[in-house]
C-alpha cells in the first residue's frame, strides 16, 4: 500500500489530498476510485495523454514507461522530464506525490 499525495488543482481537487493506493494499480485507477476523476478519454487503453500526470516524489518507484507511452507524452501539454500516462504508470509501494496538469490536449472536454 502506497500513499499518494495529489496536488491541488483548481478541478479536480482544489485543496489537493491524499489517497490510498494499492500497490499493482495504475495512478489513473487510485485517483479514479477516490474520487478524483482525471480525464481518461481513451479508456486507459495508452491512446490519448488526457490522462497525464507529473510524478513529483517516487518516480523512480513506478514501472517503466514503454515507447508507445513516451511517444503519446510527447503531445501530452505541458510535458516534463516526470511525466507519466496515469494509465500506464503502476504504483509500487512507495508514497508518491503527483501533480495533475492544468490542461490536457483535449481540455474542452468535447463529448463529456
Ligand atoms: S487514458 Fe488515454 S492514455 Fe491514459
Amino acid at each position: 500500500m502506497a500513499k499518494i499525495v495529489v496536488m491541488p488543482h483548481a478541478e479536480y481537487c482544489p485543496e489537493g489530498t491524499t489517497i490510498d493506493a494499492e500497490a499493482g494499480i495504475s495512478i489513473c485507477d487510485a485517483l479514479l476510485s477516490n474520487g478524483i476523476e482525471i480525464e481518461h478519454a481513451c479508456e486507459k487503453a495508452c491512446a490519448c495523454t488526457t490522462c497525464h500526470v507529473v510524478v513529483r516524489k517516487g518516480f523512480d518507484s513506478l514501472n517503466e514507461a514503454e515507447e508507445k507511452e513516451e511517444d503519446l507524452l510527447d503531445k501530452a501539454w505541458g510535458l516534463e522530464p516526470n511525466s507519466r500516462l496515469s494509465c500506464q504508470a503502476i504504483v509500487a509501494d512507495e508514497d508518491l506525490t503527483i501533480q495533475i496538469p492544468k490542461y490536457t490536449i483535449n481540455h474542452a472536454k468535447e463529448g463529456h
